[in-house]
């Protein structure tokens, strides 16, 4: 029995020194490449690709110097900050090899070998061409530099062990980069390359396991992402974008608005405006095609757009036999309606129309409680809208009622927002 024992401690000691020799064992250089003439044309083409890949969202702060790094990323285990990668030799990435940037965007991995984080999205990036890569470090060196020192990480143990990363990749790292489906047309393939590698649109949209592990069999299904619901965009028609016509995709991409289809608010209104409107029509367009595409997922709500609560209701009021909580009911009329019609359309502008929208049959009203807070605003060929923000003049009490109420009256759906959801939102 001892004998047995002891076997098998020795097994788990040396099973535990075998994974820390590969955890710890320093990663060797990054295999050399050829690098490309640095061309104008190269150029553009790699200021074209940082656009698509919204390298800038992540590592500017608000105000501060593009590409200069500093934003940070609050995790249930820490915060993490961008680093600086314009080409200052001392703080930033200037003395990096072509090399070494190709194997830190595409495989996770930094400049004197340590594991960087997934925070970065190399999960998505790894299925980007080696040329485009290159031609994107080619723009970022045309860059002007900008002396900010990185700001260090503020993680627990054991996640600020960066070895450890390596496990996560074995077990989370797509095994190939993107290759072409030569059975499908060429717009198809340049949408999937466009949403799966550069646009990283699964980083947001696709759900994680515990281990922050993107669940590829339920790609771009819906998941939670700095406080905000991040929909369901597979070609589902009632809990996904099936109904939406290629044009409302490519419309809701260019400016963050489709008639009907509502306002792009919270971080998908950053990648609207620092990315997706700059792409060209034949690339949205593209997107939209590979979206339509997508094997259908009933994950999340479903938009009911004409729920009996709305179809009773009037311009300017409620049914008489409305249901729905008297309080939440006194708020939105105060604090709502003189915008948003009690039938689900805009008083003054259809783009405050409530109806038909996943924000609003959410249970638990992620993104009403949000927009409520930061307010909005929204410029599109119909027009300028504007929504103030709620947040310094209503308790959380009151926003989670507004919120409920807004939920059952518009979406159908019963609320379950509480006032301490809105004060896990407001300090987000
Ligand atoms: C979703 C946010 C996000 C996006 C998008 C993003 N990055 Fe990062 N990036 C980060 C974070 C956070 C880190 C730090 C990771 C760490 O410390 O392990 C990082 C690290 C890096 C590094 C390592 C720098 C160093 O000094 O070690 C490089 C290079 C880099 N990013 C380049 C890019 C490029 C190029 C793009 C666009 C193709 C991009 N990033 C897009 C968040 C992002
Ligand atoms: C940084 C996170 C993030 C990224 C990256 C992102 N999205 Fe989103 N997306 C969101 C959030 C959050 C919403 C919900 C916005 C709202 O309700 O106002 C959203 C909403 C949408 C919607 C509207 C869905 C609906 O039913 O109303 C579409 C379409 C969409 N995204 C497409 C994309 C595509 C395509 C990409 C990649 C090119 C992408 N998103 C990348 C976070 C993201
Ligand atoms: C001054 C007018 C105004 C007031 C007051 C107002 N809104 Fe809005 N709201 C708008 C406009 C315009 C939009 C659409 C454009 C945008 O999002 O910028 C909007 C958008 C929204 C959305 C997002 C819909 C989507 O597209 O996903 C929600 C939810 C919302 N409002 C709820 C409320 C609630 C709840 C209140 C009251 C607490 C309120 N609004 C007060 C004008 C207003």
């Amino acid at each position: 029995m001892r004998r047995v024992l002891s076997v098998i401690l020795s097994l788990a000691v040396i099973g535990v020194i075998v994974a820390a020799a590969i955890a710890y064992w320093p990663a060797g250089p990054a295999r050399a490449v050829a690098a490309p003439a640095r061309t104008p044309e190269l150029i553009a083409r790699g200021q074209y690709i940082a656009t698509a890949a919204d390298c800038v969202a992540c590592h500017t702060t608000e105000g501060g110097q593009l590409y200069a790094g500093g934003r940070a990323f609050k995790l249930p285990f820490g915060t993490i900050y961008s680093p600086n990668i314009t080409p200052d030799r001392e703080t930033g990435i200037g003395g990096w090899t072509d090399a070494a940037f190709l194997r830190a965007v595409k495989q996770g991995v930094d400049d004197d070998g340590q594991e960087l984080y997934p925070a970065l999205p190399y999960t998505s990036y790894h299925r980007m061409s080696d040329g485009d890569v290159l031609a994107l470090k080619a723009y970022l060196d045309t860059l002007p530099a900008a002396h900010a020192p990185n700001h260090p990480n503020a993680l627990s143990f054991p996640f600020n062990q960066r070895p450890l990363v390596r496990f996560w990749k074995i077990l989370f790292m797509p095994r190939s980069g993107f290759a072409p489906d030569a059975s499908k047309p060429a717009d198809w393939n340049r949408g999937a390359y466009l949403v799966t590698a550069l646009g990283h649109c699964g980083e947001c949209h696709t759900p994680r396991n515990l281990m922050y592990g993107l669940k590829t069999g339920q790609a771009l299904s819906g998941e939670t992402v700095q406080g905000w619901s991040a929909w369901n965009i597979t070609s589902d028609p009632h809990h996904g974008i099936g109904g939406w016509g290629a044009g409302d995709i490519a419309a809701y991409l260019k400016s963050g608005y489709a008639p009907g289809r509502g306002a792009a608010n919270g971080p998908m209104k950053e990648a609207i405006d620092y990315s997706l409107s700059k792409l060209t029509p034949d690339d949205l367009t593209a997107i939209a095609v590979y979206l339509k595409s997508t094997p259908a997922s009933d994950r999340g709500p479903a938009a009911d757009a004409n729920p009996p609560s709305l179809s009773a209701s009037t311009l300017t009021g409620p049914a008489s036999g409305d249901t729905g909580d008297a309080y939440g009911r006194r708020v939105f009329e105060g604090a709502c309606a003189s915008c948003h019609a009690w039938n689900g359309q805009g008083q003054q502008t259809p783009m405050a129309a409530l109806h038909g929208l996943p924000s609003v049959a959410d249970p638990k009203g992620i993104n009403v409680i949000q927009t409520v807070l930061r307010g909005s605003s929204v410029t599109a060929p119909e027009g300028h809208a504007f929504m103030p923000s709620f947040r310094a003049d209503y308790s959380d009490a009151e926003i989670a009622a507004a919120a409920n109420y807004v939920v059952e009256h518009f979406g159908g759906a019963s609320g379950r927002a509480t006032p301490k959801d809105v004060a896990k939102a407001r300090a987000q």
